[in-house]
């Protein structure tokens, strides 16, 4: 959870004003990772304390530190309040200058202007860190400091660590030389526990920032300028981190939204490495954690040389366009993110002849996944739905029993894996803890590990031995919908590859190709549903509850459609499997009580009939999804509501068949008057267990 962001200008000489709103831009890019409360720091126009009986360098400035709680709005009027009030001139300009940033969804502590970040040293602000993630030994490391006479001032685990940097810096300063601020960073890293991405500022060190991650995710965007002028022709072509005095931007964030609008020049922080950004220069250490607990004393890092990577998304993506909320855009761009998802994979060898998949990020370990004596498919939340809508047809036609594991369970019971094993670990994000730590314990356990994921340059697709990207483009909604589909027809494709091309299986995998190709035009289908899924929602706003019944391929629909409601919607909705109905949810049914039954055409159809008959005999108030034409037969004279969807293949049908619930959810939530795309105590990437 939460976001960190920075902006450092060397050179190209920038408005307060500007450098203020930038920030703020990069919190707006990031508010989808936590938006209890937020906060900056920047320059001030004054010098530090002399009070303070430190020896600042001539020209550092007193820091700003801004915090607030709520939404990035509300941080961004209150800074301009108080800049009214002190009178802060907004139109001074510098020709260097570094900004921090945060958004919170918090964890220590509740959402309070205290808690938020900036973390402070304490008087003077002599070190200021913004932090996504958790340092799990805070309890012990507070009580040192505070031995040593620190003083807290929030309930965050965060606030050890700029209270640990000045510690470690007046240390170092009184054992003679002065460190540098890569120093003291790695020497407060050595100390820490936990997973974190951090950002440091200081007076001490005036216009240099530092930043460091274990296991939270960092990225770092270069913008170098070709003329010495305030923002000339920037150099598109630098591929390498080399020192120049050129003109630059540089940019900090926990991903890659917050930079897309500055460059396309980035640089994936790895874990244990400290970006130390100091006169136009960047440079790269690792740490080193055996080599520091061996020698006892400072980190000997190595420095780093690494090269720049292009990022290929456009600014359109995340930007809302003709739609009022992101939750509505992503639903709607389904057609086109499963055909982004399926370019290039697909394979027709002519009109109507024999087709092939290709995952070229999977074809070494195809063989490996066919041996395996089980696949496990590991994930939480919608990733896990999406997973188990796929398992059956993994099951069917690669013959390997499927398990399903959600990863903070698999990971509370230590459950089996074995050397034999092939788990794949489904995240959009790439970033979620539990199924991170699910990763960890499964390749210490010996498992091919198979990442699929959303986000190139994640941790999950970078520690996993192999995967398969799910290109369905940026997802900014915390509810998750279009990565969702996407991940349904990735691990279908999965199953085509893995699966045995034997002459009984072909036609039905012919069938399941010739799907695919025409799937994005289903979906466009069955989007017309709009109005009536808006029709719909009218008459369910009020209701306390909603039940989901779905089986086989469409039990994953139940409990991702409910998931939906009930994460956005904010109103009790559980998905259910319908062959357990009549061992205890029959209690609930009665006139009033609201049910969704999914009974698509497919092997479970019939048993889905006897349900709805069964609910019928019980007064229940029905609402049937069904196949195009079968209204009559679910529904007969009229007796419930039905909502017709198009005919595809059973194992495509939950892609079809989540897209009016998710609807349904989105039209629910904006009639209720929620909040759509910032749900109320959610955050889209859990970067803590
Ligand atoms: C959070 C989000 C969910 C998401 C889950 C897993 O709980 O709010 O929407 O499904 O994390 O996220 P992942 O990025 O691993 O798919």
């Amino acid at each position: 959870m939460c976001g960190i962001f920075a902006y450092l200008n060397y050179n190209v000489h920038r408005e307060r004003r500007y450098i203020l709103e930038l920030l703020f831009n990069g919190l707006r890019r990031l508010e989808y990772r936590g938006y209890d409360s937020a906060g900056i720091s920047i320059d001030s126009d004054s010098v530090p304390s002399a009070d303070l009986g430190r020896n600042f360098p001539a020209n550092s400035m007193n820091p700003l530190v801004f915090r607030q709680e709520g939404k990035i709005d509300q941080l961004v009027r209150s800074v301009y309040e108080e800049v009214d009030e002190t009178r802060l001139d907004l139109d001074q300009t510098f020709s260097v200058h570094t900004g921090i940033a945060h958004t919170r969804w918090a964890t220590h502590g509740p959402p309070s202007p205290r808690n938020s970040h900036p973390q402070s040293s304490g008087e003077g602000n002599e070190f200021l860190v913004v932090h996504n993630g958790i340092v799990t030994n805070y309890v012990v490391l507070k009580e040192t400091l505070v031995r040593h006479g620190f003083k807290f001032e929030s309930e965050t685990d965060t606030e050890v660590i700029p209270k640990l940097a000045k510690f470690v810096f007046d240390k170092l300063s009184e054992e003679g030389g002065r460190p540098t601020f890569s120093q003291v960073v790695l020497e407060v890293m050595r100390q820490l526990e936990g997973a974190y991405a951090l950002i440091f500022k200081s007076p001490h060190y005036p216009n240099e920032l530092v930043a460091c991650k274990r296991g939270s995710p960092l990225l770092l965007g270069l913008k170098e300028f070709k003329e010495n002028s305030d923002g000339g022709t920037p150099f598109n072509d630098v591929k390498f981190l080399t020192k120049t005095d050129n003109p630059k931007e540089l940019f900090l964030s926990s991903d890659a939204n917050a930079l897309i609008e500055h460059t396309k020049q980035v640089l994936v922080i790895e874990d244990d490495e400290v970006v130390h950004l100091k006169d136009g220069g960047i440079s790269i250490l690792k740490f080193d954690s055996d080599n520091a607990k061996a020698t006892g004393g400072l980190p000997r890092p190595a420095s780093v040389q690494r090269a720049l990577s292009i990022l290929e998304m456009e600014v359109e993506q995340i930007k809302k366009g003709n739609y009022e909320h992101y939750m509505q855009k992503e639903i709607h761009e389904q057609p086109e993110s499963l055909k982004t998802t399926m370019s290039g994979r697909l394979i027709q060898e002519g009109p109507g002849k024999v087709k092939g998949i290709l995952l070229g990020g999977l074809k070494d370990y195809l063989k490996t996944i066919r041996r395996s004596r089980r696949i496990v498919f590991i994930g939480c939340g919608t990733s896990y739905n999406a997973a188990l809508a796929a398992r059956p047809f993994v099951e069917e036609l690669s013959g390997v029993p499927v398990s399903m594991e959600i990863a903070s369970d698999l990971l509370d019971r230590q459950g089996p894996i074995y050397r034999e094993d092939t788990a794949v670990f489904v995240s959009q994000s790439g970033e979620t803890a539990d199924t991170l730590l699910a990763l960890d314990y499964a390749k210490k356990n010996g498992a091919l590990c198979v990442g699929i994921t959303n986000t190139v340059g994640s941790a999950l697709a970078r520690n996993t031995h192999c995967g398969i990207h799910i290109n369905a483009g940026a997802e900014i909604g915390v509810a998750s919908t279009k990565a969702y589909t996407s991940q349904i027809v990735v691990m279908t494709m999965l199953a085509l590859a893995v699966g045995d091309d034997s002459i009984s299986s072909k036609s039905r995998r012919e069938a399941i190709i010739d799907n695919l190709f025409d799937l994005p035009n289903k979906v466009r289908e069955v989007l017309q549903l709009d109005d009536e899924m808006k029709d719909l929602a009218k008459l369910l706003m009020d209701e306390q509850s909603l039940l989901m019944f779905g089986r086989g391929y469409n039990y994953a629909t139940a409990l991702e459609g409910a998931l939906k409601v009930k994460e956005v919607a904010l109103m009790h909705s559980e998905g259910m499997l319908a062959g357990e109905m009549k061992h205890g949810p029959l209690a609930l049914v009665d006139e009033t009580l609201p049910i969704v039954v999914i009974a698509t055409r497919d092997a479970c159809f019939s048993k889905q009939q006897s349900v709805i008959q069964q609910l019928h005999a019980r007064k229940g108030r029905l609402i049937v999804m069904c196949t195009k034409g079968d209204a009559s037969v679910v529904c007969p004279g009229g007796s419930c509501r039905a909502i017709e969807v198009p005919a595809v293949e059973d194992c495509l049908q939950p892609v079809i068949n989540i897209i009016p619930l998710q609807l349904l959810a989105y039209h629910l939530t904006v009639l209720r008057g929620f909040d759509v795309d910032q749900p109320r105590n959610l955050a889209k990437s859990v970067t803590t267990q």
